[in-house]
């Protein structure tokens, strides 16, 4: 077999067999593909696509280049979440010890934030001492022992996507449906849980703008997930604006925190619980979304969610009194409020520009490398479709550096859309695919 002969087939739009995709996927892993016939072969596929068979062959070929993990050891039904990323967007903070507060094991792999959206594991490192780099024997100890227990990912964990990611990165073939859903999907699968559910965001903030194309990527993910013999759920959710109100490592936590105590805002509450119905209904624990919904809400009313979480803080090594005072989490010294210039009503927030506004302030990084200031950020005081006078402030900005802060709030001007005509908010949940 050669790789130049199935880069041709590709170009003619012809389908690869499983056999040609394992060959391809094990000699890119392995060096023996070098990386400008791959990038040929994503370009190509890109024009092409892949259809539904291949897309699942490479999904699984990609799972079986690394580690797959084993979590047999670890009692109950194991239900993993992803989301598709999108800015504000902390809702496996609050949504993890909600899960296992109600007995569901959660044994989560999470990343950092890179470009203009977050990542779980840099908001989690706003509690002093927490650490994800535990050994996979205190992972498995933690998750049976008090519910939930989240690591980095390992480095072995499919090891073809990662290289074929860096690939795509720099040569314009990240945006095709079936490498998107084969990425994530290998992933997930190589994480060993028993369910899986997926958040797919779609909106200006999203990777799929376009509604038509969250649905294609999220049914191509639930049928890879099935085909794999994984109960997999998936729902579109909005990123026509940040979730919530805080953008932003210390005050997203503060948000989470707050859902948790009860509060949090609307929006990202109803994120939280289409999330964990689907989560609860895929673990048996749940037969239908009334009963997930009042579970959920009986372990935030009583407590037992919050006292989860700080339970899970300190089994990684941070500090439980973060948890219970939130003035004791990082925040930066200055506030600087976003005036509005004119009248009207907030047509879009455009969630990209906030999230580079974040990052602008240090709260973000642009090199996988980069130190990032955990107490900087945004909070928002006004939200798609709400009213607007000049004058008003549509945000704050939490900074430690004058000049950073002018060329955030430049920003996040320009990212708020403001119009004449009123208009309704938009749905938070598009559409539950199962
Ligand atoms: N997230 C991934 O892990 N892979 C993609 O291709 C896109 C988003």
């Amino acid at each position: 077999m050669r790789m130049y002969d199935l880069i041709l087939k590709k170009k003619k739009g012809e389908e690869l067999t499983t056999e040609e995709i394992r060959y391809m996927v094990s000699g890119f892993t392995d060096g023996t593909i070098p990386d400008y016939q791959m990038s040929a072969m994503t370009m190509a596929i890109c024009f092409r696509g892949m259809s539904r068979k291949e897309t699942v062959d490479l999904t699984l070929a990609m799972r079986d280049s690394g580690d797959v993990l084993d979590l047999t050891g670890i009692r109950g039904v194991k239900v993993d979440k992803h989301s598709t990323g999108g800015v504000g967007d902390k809702t496996s903070l609050a949504l993890t010890p909600i899960v296992a507060a109600l007995g569901v094991p959660v044994a989560k792999m999470s990343g950092r934030g890179l470009g203009h959206t977050g990542g779980t594991i840099d908001k989690l490192e706003c509690f002093p001492g927490f650490t994800t780099g535990i050994s996979e024997e205190m992972f498995l100890e933690n998750v049976n022992r008090i519910g939930i227990a989240i690591a980095g990912q390992t480095a072995n964990l499919a090891p073809a996507d990662k290289k074929l990611y860096a690939l795509r990165d720099v040569t314009g073939t990240v945006d095709q449906l079936s490498l998107i859903a084969s990425s994530i999907m290998s992933k997930k699968l190589a994480s060993g849980s028993d369910a899986i559910v997926l958040d797919v965001k779609t909106g200006n903030g999203a990777f799929m703008k376009k509604m038509e194309d969250a649905v294609a990527l999220a049914e191509a993910m639930v049928s890879i997930g099935t085909m794999a013999g994984k109960k997999t759920y998936a729902v579109i959710t909005d990123m026509d604006q940040p979730l919530g109100l805080a953008v932003g490592n210390s005050l997203e936590v503060m948000e989470a925190l707050e859902l948790l105590k009860g509060g949090g805002p609307e929006d990202f509450k109803q994120v939280v619980f289409a999330l964990g119905s689907l989560m609860l209904m895929a673990a048996g624990r749940a037969a239908d979304e009334a009963e997930a919904v009042s579970l959920m809400e009986g372990v935030i009313a009583d407590g037992s969610a919050l006292r989860k979480f700080a339970e899970f803080i300190e089994a990684q090594g941070g500090d439980p009194a973060y948890v219970y005072d939130v003035s004791l989490l990082p925040l930066a010294a200055d506030t600087v409020p976003v005036i509005a210039e004119a009248d009207g009503y907030v047509h879009r927030i455009l969630a990209e520009e906030i999230g580079t506004a974040c990052m602008a302030l240090g709260g973000g990084r642009e090199t996988k490398e980069s130190a990032i200031d955990l107490s900087v950020g945004i909070l928002l005081k006004k939200k798609n479709g709400d009213a607007v006078r000049a004058g008003e402030t549509l945000a704050v900005i939490y900074g430690n550096d004058a000049a950073k802060e002018e060329a955030a709030r430049r920003k996040i001007l320009n990212a708020y859309q403001i119009g004449w005509e009123k208009r309704e908010k938009g749905p938070v949940i598009h559409r539950y695919i199962r």
